[in-house]
């Protein structure tokens, strides 16, 4: 039997990052994966999503352009072309995350992992009945899309009328009429593309806002735009059955319908822990998720769970951080996961890029804190690219001790500024000191010192 010193179970973002490192350090370490490297994430999340919102950004300013003095004639979109585009660059960054595997003198074991209890050697892993041995095993196995227990969910999915993340990205027709169900990150940015290239979207969400743990004001804002740009929301509506050629939901408790050529399911996505072996070494589940500690350790010695297999914070980036905590502590590396400034983003048109407390978290945790509030019409650059555009720069700042606790932006640019908003919350700078640094002119990012200055 081959032993290792480490084997990663699932080879997503979690997974081939915590192989990485380890490989790196010199590890003898393996990576199993029963599908694609680079997970949800690369294959059909993350990466395949923004090559969709990006034609969509490109196909509205070819429309729009107008009033930046740019027209253009028989603007057409063509999904076939998309979708190929999307194959590319998957294709491309899964090939990427191959090299850095054979890079770091990673094995990677391609098959269905399976955890067959301890062995002499440590861990025994089965990968299509052939057996590995391990001393320390890292479970980076994800999650999976949510199918409600409404009529209707499982036999839509199988006739292919109802669609999950993964099938609408494969996607070759733009549908009529789409309705989206759940309201949250994956809804809203599969809403704003369908919406961009000319579908009519209802989105159906079960709670009164969009956006779940969004600050109010600012889902509020998103809303509003996107209401503008013609999609229906039906809020405080839960749906009830998925049948032929429509969604039905409650409204007050009366019962409603919707038309729809196509369906999309996102309303949450569930760790992935069946049949993976984890009651052959008694692993701790709480909720199904794998339960961790500070180290990513779970209630199993030398047992690891890093990513969305634990359903603390399910990012792509979160997963990074964490399997950098757990091979850390493998190493003897002293190292801990903080989870208080970890950004979130939602690339819709405008973006939304969130970090730390909401005013609403703040409020229910009874902080002391002040809120500063500005449009991002005080950024030149922000007024120069967007005609008769606005947005919002929020921060939250705890007054005991004059630091930032939490900044929300929506508009352009703001999925690249927030890290900058996160670091200075990692790093604690106080308000004062915060003022001093130098931002550059004309950007967008302006917009945080001008809040500052509030
Ligand atoms: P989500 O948890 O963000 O949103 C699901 C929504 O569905 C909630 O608002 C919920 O109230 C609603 N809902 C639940 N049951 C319902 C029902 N019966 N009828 C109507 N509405 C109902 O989950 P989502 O959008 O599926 O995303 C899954 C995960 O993927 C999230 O954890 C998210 O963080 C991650 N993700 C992150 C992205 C990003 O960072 N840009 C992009 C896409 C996904």
């Amino acid at each position: 039997m081959d032993k290792f010193d480490l084997i990663v179970l699932g080879g997503g973002p979690a997974g081939y990052l915590a192989a990485e490192r380890a490989g790196h350090a010199g590890l003898k370490t393996a990576v199993v994966e029963k599908r694609a490297l680079g997970g949800v994430c690369l294959n059909e999340g993350c990466v395949p999503s923004k090559t969709f919102l990006n034609s969509a950004k490109i196909y509205e300013h070819a429309l729009h352009g107008k009033a930046y003095g740019v027209t253009a004639e028989n603007v057409k979109i063509d999904q076939n072309v998309v979708v190929d585009r999307k194959n590319k660059v998957v294709k491309q960054l899964v090939g990427g995350v191959g090299m850095q595997m054979k890079a770091n003198h990673v094995t990677v074991l391609n098959g269905n992992g399976k955890i067959c209890g301890k062995c002499e050697e440590g861990f025994k892993i089965e990968v299509d009945g052939t057996a590995y041995a391990c001393d320390k095993l890292i479970i980076a196995t994800g999650s999976t899309a949510f199918v409600p227990p409404i009529k209707g969910a499982k036999e839509s999915l199988e006739s292919g009328f109802a669609l999950t993340n993964r099938e609408i990205l494969d996607l070759r027709e733009i549908p009529e009429k789409l309705v989206v169900i759940g309201g949250g990150v994956i809804g809203l940015e599969m809403a704003s593309y369908f919406n961009s290239v000319g579908s009519k979207v209802t989105v159906v969400e079960m709670l009164n806002k969009i956006a779940g743990p969004t600050d109010s004001e600012i889902s509020n804002f998103l809303l509003k735009e996107y209401q503008k740009k013609g999609v229906d929301f039906k809020l405080g509506c839960a749906v009830t059955e998925i049948a032929d050629g429509k969604v039905v939901y409650t409204e007050n408790g009366e019962s409603k319908s919707v038309e729809a050529d196509k369906v999309l399911i996102a309303i949450g996505r569930r760790a992935f822990t069946q049949d993976i072996g984890l009651e052959t070494i008694g692993v701790y589940t709480e909720r199904g998720n794998i339960v961790t500690d500070e180290n990513l350790r779970t209630n199993v010695a030398g047992v690891y769970a890093t990513g969305d297999v634990n359903g603390k914070i399910m990012l792509a980036h979160t997963a990074y951080r964490e399997s950098e905590v757990a091979v850390n502590h493998i190493l003897g590396k002293k190292d801990k996961m903080r989870y208080h400034a970890i950004p979130s983003v939602i690339y819709t048109t405008p973006e939304v890029g969130a970090v730390g407390e909401t005013e609403d978290s703040a409020k229910e945790k009874g902080l002391d804190f002040r809120v500063a509030n500005i449009s991002m019409r005080f950024s030149g650059r922000f007024v120069a690219e967007n005609e008769g555009g606005d947005g919002i720069c929020k921060l939250i700042i705890d007054n005991k001790y004059d630091r930032l606790i939490g900044v929300h932006l929506i508009g352009s640019y703001a999925s690249e500024i927030i890290y900058g908003a996160a670091m200075m919350i990692e790093s604690e700078y106080r308000i004062k000191d915060l003022k001093e640094l130098v931002f550059p002119h004309p950007t967008v990012c302006e917009i945080i010192r001008e809040a500052l200055f509030q």
